[in-house]
């Protein structure tokens, strides 16, 4: 455990603070709980106060073992990344090129590419190897400020090769400082020997999930419910057994084609919907209307790597009562970056979220999303102090500077986990 650690002089503390209980949702999803000439102290790796610089010196400077100046910068909450497919091996640089140049996701897929060519290389990659390369992301997702993590199965589409996927996500949980959370997702696609025969691979994926229940290796379980992937009965299938076997849900729902998968998710009480690029009118109906609605997690970087035209309708979401968080989607084909500072200025820019939604969407919203708000994604006495140093002069620059990493430092429970020269 850590000792004392003390946060000083920042220009602004973003606290996120009032959402452990319940989402931020509607006009609330922008409340940052922003405090001026602010700190943090922590000790043992929890948060012990948060408040006014100078009444923090004069109350713990004895008790800090590690004094950090945050020197005008601005601190947050630390980065909630709470959709990545971070275990893969090899990479589709030639497809993205020929997407680049007009060239159809979904088409790719059914001529055996995209996703299946990630599978045949991850299939054949060893656990050794794949730990090498998710441990080089998620590093880098660290450095720019995720300290949670979730991590999903899905390029092996087998028994053994997707519980080898799930430990090595495990072991990267027990090498990393930030915290990951693992998802189980054999539903992401047929692979090519169940081609005839789709109703066994339904079943080989519940007796897949069942296994992995049974030892301890996956939190939620997922199902991209596509054409050409799962349609809506097999989803309502999978999701059921899954749910029987105490699984927490997720959905790829709603990316190229509105299927009713949110639906589902609604009547099932997922935790999240994500992607929504293709949602319709009624479907967002049914979202706003729900008395608890799934998390939407959006992804704006997957459209702006597909140079899709189609985004996710953050700014109706929120309006309309929806909670919102944001995430990576971190993965070789839809979106390769572990940024989350690039997800929240892309977001900013074609999901006309503002900048305060966007980081209440990042931190507090993203761990509803994956069921640590009583632990992390806000700066609140007694939570983990998961909090980041930026070098900014306001937090309105997280979403109006791009491609630069706003992070010096980043702290995970109480220590200091990452950091450059200012
Ligand atoms: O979230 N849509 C399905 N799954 C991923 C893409 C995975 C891939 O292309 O390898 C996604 O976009
Ligand atoms: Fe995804």
């Amino acid at each position: 455990m850590s000792k004392g650690l003390l946060i000083l002089n920042a220009a602004e503390v973003v606290t996120v603070s009032g959402f452990s209980e319940a989402p931020a949702r509607g006009k609330r999803q922008s409340e940052l709980g922003v405090l001026r000439d602010a700190g943090v102290f922590a000790k043992d790796g929890r948060i012990v106060a948060v408040g006014a610089s100078e009444r923090l010196r004069r109350d713990h400077r004895d008790d800090a073992d590690e004094i950090v100046d945050a020197c005008g910068g601005v601190v947050v909450p630390g980065f909630v990344d709470s959709h990545t497919h971070l275990v893969f091996a090899g990479d589709r640089a030639d497809e993205w090129e020929q997407r680049m140049q007009g060239a159809d996701y979904l088409d790719i897929l059914r001529r055996g590419g995209g996703i299946l060519s990630t599978v045949k290389r991850t299939r054949a990659a060893s656990a050794e190897a794949l730990l090498a390369g998710a441990r080089r992301w998620a590093r880098t997702a660290l450095e720019f400020g995720t300290t949670t993590l979730e991590v999903k199965s899905g390029y092996c589409l087998d028994r053994e090769g997707e519980l080898k996927l799930l430990g090595v996500a495990r072991q990267l949980a027990a090498e990393l400082p930030a915290e990951v959370v693992s998802t189980f997702l054999g539903a992401h696609v047929v692979p090519p020997e169940y081609k005839q025969r789709r109703e066994a691979y339904v079943e080989l994926v519940i007796a897949t999930a069942r296994e992995a229940k049974e030892r301890g290796l996956a939190e939620f379980f997922d199902v991209f419910c596509e054409r050409e992937a799962f349609d809506l009965d097999e989803t309502a299938r999978l999701c059921r057994e899954a749910k029987a076997l105490g699984y927490a849900l997720k959905l790829h729902a709603e990316q190229f084609t509105d299927l009713g998968a949110t639906r589902l998710a609604i009547e099932l009480g997922a935790t999240s919907v994500d992607h929504l690029e293709n949602v319709g009118d009624d479907t967002l109906t049914a979202l706003a209307s729900a008395q608890s609605p799934p998390i939407a997690v959006l992804l704006p970087a997957v459209a702006f790597h597909l140079a899709q035209h189609e985004h996710a309708p953050g700014r109706r979401l929120v309006d309309s009562g929806v909670p919102v968080a944001l995430a990576t989607d971190m993965n070789p084909g839809s979106s390769f970056t572990p940024c989350m500072p690039m997800a929240i200025a892309i977001a900013c820019r074609t999901q006309g979220l503002s900048v305060a939604e966007a980081v209440v969407a990042s931190t507090i919203n993203a761990a509803h999303a994956l069921g640590r708000q009583r632990s992390v994604g806000s700066l609140e006495p007694g939570k983990r102090a998961n909090l980041l140093v930026c070098d900014v002069p306001e937090y309105r620059f997280l979403g109006y500077a791009f491609g630069i990493n706003p992070v010096r430092t980043v702290v995970v429970d109480g220590k200091v986990a990452a950091s450059r020269a200012h």
